[in-house]
C-alpha cells in the first residue's frame, strides 16, 4: 500500500445530445486526474465534440451492458432519453456503480420506488440531474428565507419563456412524445426542458417547510402550437399539505426569452432567482446582482463517495420525490389544446423553424403575479384546467 487511490473510473451513457455536456465536465476532471474516463456509450455513433476529445484508451460501446462488464465502472452518468432511465440504472447498480442519473430520473412514482429499493439492495446513491439546485444563489435565497427577510411567505411563481425550433422536435424519436411505443415517455415543456424551473420552486417550498414537500393538489392548463403529443406550453398550480402554493407558468413558443425567474413573494417583500444564471434580487437590494458559485453535480457525488458524512448529495433521488408525485399525476391529464391561426406567429425556415404563440409571455407572467391559470384570467384561448387530487 502506498496510500494513493487510484481516481475512480467513469463512464457516460448516452453520449450525444446533451451527453455532450457531461463529456465537457468529465474532461478537464479526467485531464487532473480526479477520475478516469473509462468509457462512453451510444446506440449512435458518438459524436466528435473539440472541447472534450475522447481521450485516448477510453472505450467506445453502444451497448451498456457490454459496457458495464467489460470496463465495471465505479460511477455511471445516464443520459439517454428518460424511459430507459431505469433499466439502465439497474443495470449499472447491479454491477456496483454509484449514479449520477439526467432528470426527470423516472417516469412514475413507481418507477421512484423500484429505483429507491434498487439503490437500497446495491448500496449505491444516484444523484439525480437539476444542476440548478447546486446553485450558491439558491442558498443565498434560502438562508433569506430562513433569515424571515421576506417575512411570512405567500407564493411561489416561475415564469420561463424559450423557444425551440423543429430541430428539437426532430432530433429524436421520443422528442415531444407523451409515449413512444406504448412506453410512457412524457416529453412536455414541465417534465423535460423547463424542469428546472419546477424543482427550483419545490427546493424552495422544502426550505420553507424544513422537509420534503407534500404536493396535495395539481390544477393544470397544457397547451401546444405543434402536433406534438405534449405542452410546449402550460400553467401549473401546486398545492401542498402545508406550506404557500406554487405556480409555474412556461412555454417554449415564446416571442421574448425569459430565462427563467423565481419570485418568492413574502409579506415583507420579494424576492427574484433567475435560476439558469443564479442571478437574485433580494427585498432591500438596489440591483440585482449575480451569486457565483455552483457545486457541480459530478463532482459533489465524488466527494460525497470520498465522504457520506459530510459532504451530503445535492440532488439525491429522495429529493426529487415531489417533482415525480407532479410528473406521475400529469400523466392523466388530457391532451393539451392545439392552438392556430391567429394565435400563432411562424419565424424562420427549415429545421430553425419557430412557432410564437402571440402575447404568451404576457399571460405567463400575469398568470404567475396573481396565482391564477389563464382559464381564470380569461384569456381567450384559455382551456379548462384539469384537476387532481393527490395521495399527499
Ligand atoms: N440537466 C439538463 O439540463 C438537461 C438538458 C438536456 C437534457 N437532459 C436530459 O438528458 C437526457 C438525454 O436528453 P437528450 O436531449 O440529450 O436526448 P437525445 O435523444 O437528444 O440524446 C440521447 C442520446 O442517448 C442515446 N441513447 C438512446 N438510447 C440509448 C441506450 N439505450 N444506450 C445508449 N445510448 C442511448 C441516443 O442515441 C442519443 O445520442 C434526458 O433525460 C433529458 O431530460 C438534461
Amino acid at each position: 500500500m502506498n496510500g494513493v487511490t487510484s481516481p475512480p473510473r467513469v463512464a457516460l451513457i448516452g453520449a450525444n445530445g446533451h451527453g455532450r455536456s457531461h463529456r465537457r465536465v468529465i474532461a478537464p476532471l479526467h485531464a487532473a486526474g480526479r477520475l478516469r474516463l473509462v468509457a462512453l456509450v451510444d446506440v449512435r455513433p458518438v459524436e466528435d465534440d473539440p472541447v472534450a476529445p475522447v481521450p485516448p484508451g477510453v472505450g467506445v460501446f453502444t451497448d451498456h451492458r457490454a459496457m458495464l462488464a467489460a470496463t465495471r465502472p465505479e460511477v455511471v452518468v445516464i443520459c439517454t432519453p428518460p424511459h430507459t432511465h431505469l433499466t439502465i440504472a439497474r443495470d449499472a447498480l447491479a454491477t456496483g456503480a454509484d449514479l449520477l442519473l439526467e432528470k426527470p430520473p423516472v417516469l412514475s412514482l413507481a418507477e421512484h420506488e423500484e429505483l429507491t429499493w434498487a439503490l437500497a439492495a446495491a448500496g449505491r446513491v444516484a444523484q439525480v440531474g437539476f444542476q440548478s439546485l447546486g446553485s450558491a444563489a439558491l442558498t443565498a435565497l434560502t438562508d433569506a428565507l430562513a433569515a424571515g427577510r421576506l417575512g411570512t411567505v405567500t407564493g411561489i411563481s416561475t415564469v420561463a419563456a424559450w423557444q425551440r425550433p423543429d430541430d428539437y422536435y426532430a432530433r429524436s424519436p421520443w422528442a415531444g412524445r407523451r409515449s413512444l411505443n406504448g412506453q410512457p415517455v412524457l416529453d412536455g415543456a414541465l417534465v423535460n426542458p423547463l424542469a428546472h424551473a419546477v424543482m427550483q420552486c419545490l427546493a424552495i417550498a422544502e426550505a420553507l417547510g424544513g422537509a420534503t414537500p407534500r404536493p396535495v393538489t395539481i390544477e393544470v392548463e397544457r397547451y401546444r402550437v405543434r402536433p406534438i403529443e405534449v405542452e410546449d406550453t402550460a400553467v401549473l398550480r401546486v398545492l401542498f399539505r402545508a406550506g404557500p402554493p406554487v405556480l409555474v407558468a412556461v412555454t417554449l413558443a415564446a416571442e421574448e426569452f425569459v430565462a427563467g425567474e423565481v419570485v418568492v413573494a413574502g409579506t415583507a417583500g420579494q424576492a427574484v432567482l433567475e435560476y439558469p444564471t443564479d442571478q437574485l434580487r433580494l427585498p432591500g437590494d438596489v440591483v440585482t446582482r449575480r451569486v457565483p458559485g455552483r457545486q457541480g453535480l459530478l463532482e459533489n457525488l465524488l466527494a460525497h463517495r470520498v465522504d457520506p458524512s459530510r459532504v451530503p448529495l445535492i440532488a439525491p433521488l429522495a429529493r426529487t420525490a415531489p417533482f415525480t408525485t407532479l410528473l406521475d399525476a400529469l400523466r392523466a391529464a388530457p391532451e393539451p389544446r392545439l392552438l392556430d391561426g391567429d394565435l400563432v406567429t411562424t419565424v424562420g425556415d427549415g429545421g430553425q423553424r419557430i412557432r410564437h404563440l402571440r402575447g404568451v409571455v404576457d399571460v405567463l407572467r400575469r398568470a404567475a403575479e396573481r396565482g391564477a391559470l389563464p382559464s381564470e384570467l380569461a384569456v381567450p384561448w384559455a382551456a379548462a384546467s384539469y384537476r387532481a387530487e393527490l395521495a399527499g
